[in-house]
């Protein structure tokens, strides 16, 4: 398995491995790589003949008070890992690589960027549509894998990749969880023991959702205020926000009908995490 640091060297890859014919699948991460990432590169595999992973803490979708500065860095189990996983590169850039002195350009999607994450962390969606707009330039993918965990995340990228015409497939891979149902995130490291359990809240007020929904409650105001109301019997968790909304349009809804998305955001002691479901009435 290659380490690619330069744009230079990620073209020349991509064009050598089109001048054989071969499919590339990329897989964008942020690094401190776990199972979650790890299905999508193996999802990625099997769909194409080359895997190129990119491990870049993106400072652009970070906002000024977030953890740009504390987010888990680990090139060498990264690579470990994305190695036994059948990638071919890495493509690990330094910021200046992608965003050198003067750079100005940022892509900005409306509409659904303007709830959920787009609310509570401001210029996130740019940030985001931005280097993963880069990363599509320089890599050139047949197919690029993301996970349901950020389903508002793949939401915008689809719409970008729609709306800009762009040659790829995006990919979408379930959220990948831990045994005990907490959804699998780089950020779960920052978590102490009795966070950790107290963490669990998360899946545990999606699967009340879910059961009150199969009851037959399509209220979105009482499953909300349900799902709320067990939050905060959690004293370690404060609610950045919990919303349902259609989906995937995202617009604002009364009832919960074919489909809805339930979607938390909460804070755990420092951690913020998210988490979501998807509710068929
Ligand atoms: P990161 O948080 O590292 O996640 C990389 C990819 O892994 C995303 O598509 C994310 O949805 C997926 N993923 C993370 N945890 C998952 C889980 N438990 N189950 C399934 N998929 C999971 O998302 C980002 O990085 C960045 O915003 C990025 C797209 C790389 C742009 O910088």
């Amino acid at each position: 398995m290659k380490i690619i640091e330069t744009i230079k060297d990620m073209k020349f890859f991509v064009q050598q491995a089109k001048e054989k014919g071969l499919s590339i699948g990329l897989v964008p991460t942020m690094g401190s790589l776990h199972e979650g990432h790890l299905t999508l590169m193996r999802q990625a595999k099997k769909e194409c003949d080359v895997v190129v992973v990119s491990i870049f803490v993106n400072p652009t979708q970070f906002g000024p008070n977030e953890d740009y500065g504390k987010y888990p860095r680990d090139l060498t189990g990264d690579s470990e890992q994305a190695s036994k996983a059948g990638v071919e590169v890495i493509f690990h850039p330094q910021v200046q690589e992608m965003y050198p002195k003067g750079y100005n350009s940022f892509i900005e999607i409306d509409g659904i960027t303007q709830k959920l994450c787009g609310l509570s962390r401001p210029g996130h969606f740019r940030g985001v549509a931005t280097i993963v707009a880069k990363l599509l330039n320089i890599i050139q993918p047949d197919k690029a894998f993301f996970g349901q965990k950020d389903a508002q995340q793949v939401l915008v990228l689809q719409r970008m990749v729609s709306d800009l015409n762009m040659n790829v497939i995006l990919e979408i891979v379930p959220i990948v969880r831990e045994r005990d149902g907490l959804a699998m995130s780089s950020r779960n490291a920052f978590l102490s023991e009795e966070e950790r359990g107290a963490a669990l809240i998360l899946y545990r007020s999606l699967q009340l959702a879910q059961q009150l929904v199969a009851k037959g409650e399509l209220n979105v105001e009482k499953v909300k205020h349900q799902v709320i109301m067990n939050i905060q019997g959690e004293e370690r968790a404060q609610i950045d926000y919990v919303e349902i909304h259609s989906y995937p349009l995202l617009e604002n809804v009364d009832v919960i009908g074919e489909k809805a998305l339930l979607a938390l955001a909460v804070r755990i002691g420092n951690t913020r995490l998210i988490d979501n479901i998807i509710l068929e009435g």
